[in-house]
């Protein structure tokens, strides 16, 4: 698949190119510092991908892209939601421009372009109580409510909202292709789940009258278990893409590190 992924010299998208070329799509990287990729990257993964220069915030950009190389598929990992409520990003700005690209690409040349982006945990639903999300607990990451109901309101798109928890590297440096398709064959892959958190495990501290709901989110939130490895994450979106499934389109997905790469619903 020809795919443009935004935010390749970022901690995950960076980590992202690799798993691309190792299920091996056509990859053009978005960046706003060219220099800053080369010494990031492995040469080897820079041989092998397109690269442009723009800035995601600008909608002409991101629809030049999309036209010049012929996307089918872009994955955003370009800016990130800051965590406390009072602090404000470019992320809003960049999400507008991204969906308006892929809307105003899409109805020229009349293709859906699929597309991926990456909220934060707090965006997904409480497991028996799917009108509460985590964020109506834990008021944290609030530009990410707003990255998802721009996508919510978008009907045109075929997004899919990854929600991981904190994401950390496995390797400080990036991968080489190979090296990344070594790693990825020695680990049983992540547990992904739509809409609610992925291996939710409801406390017996719910039951306590007032307060339960609140502690058996918290008693959810600080478990380590939570956390998932860039790598692996950039290696779930690089399958996905070849996925038939049409399982998380309009989907907001949960991740976690947990056996085998299975789904639940
Ligand atoms: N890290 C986590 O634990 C975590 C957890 C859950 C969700 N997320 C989400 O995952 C996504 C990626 O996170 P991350 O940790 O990889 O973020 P990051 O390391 O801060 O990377 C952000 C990327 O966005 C690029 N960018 C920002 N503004 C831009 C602009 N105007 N034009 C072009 N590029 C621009 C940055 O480019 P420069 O290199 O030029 O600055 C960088 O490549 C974010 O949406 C974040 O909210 C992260």
């Amino acid at each position: 698949m020809k795919v443009l992924l935004l935010g390749a010299t970022g901690n995950l998208g960076s980590r992202i190119l690799p798993a691309l070329l190792a299920h091996n799509h056509e990859v053009t990287a978005f960046v706003r510092n060219r220099e800053k990729l080369q010494l990031l990257v492995p040469a080897s993964i820079i041989a092998n991908i397109n690269v442009v220069q723009g800035d995601v915030t600008s909608r002409n950009d991101v629809a030049d892209a999309l036209c010049n190389f012929r996307i089918q598929a872009l994955i955003n990992a370009a800016g990130a939601a800051p965590m406390m409520p009072w602090n404000s990003s470019q992320a809003p700005q960049i999400e507008e421009a991204i969906v308006h690209a892929l809307k105003d690409v899409g109805l020229e040349q009349r293709i859906k372009i699929r597309s991926w982006f990456v909220g934060g945990m707090l965006l997904l639903d409480v497991p028996y109580a799917s009108q509460y999300t985590l964020y109506d607990y834990l008021p944290l990451y609030r530009e990410d409510v707003h990255k998802l109901s721009l996508l919510e309101s978008s009907k045109h798109l075929t997004w899919s909202c990854l929600c991981p928890g904190n994401m950390t590297p496995r390797s400080k440096a990036v991968s080489e292709v190979k090296d990344h398709v070594e790693k990825q064959r020695e680990l049983k892959g992540l547990l992904a789940s739509i809409s609610v958190p992925a291996g939710w495990k409801t406390s017996i501290l719910r039951k306590m009258p007032l307060c339960g709901g609140y502690l058996d989110v918290f008693s959810n939130l600080l478990s380590l278990r939570n956390s998932v490895h860039f790598e692996d994450v950039a290696e779930f979106i690089a399958g996905e893409l070849e996925n038939p499934n049409q399982l998380y389109i309009r989907k907001k997905i949960g991740l976690i590190e947990d056996g085998a790469a299975r789904v639940e619903t």
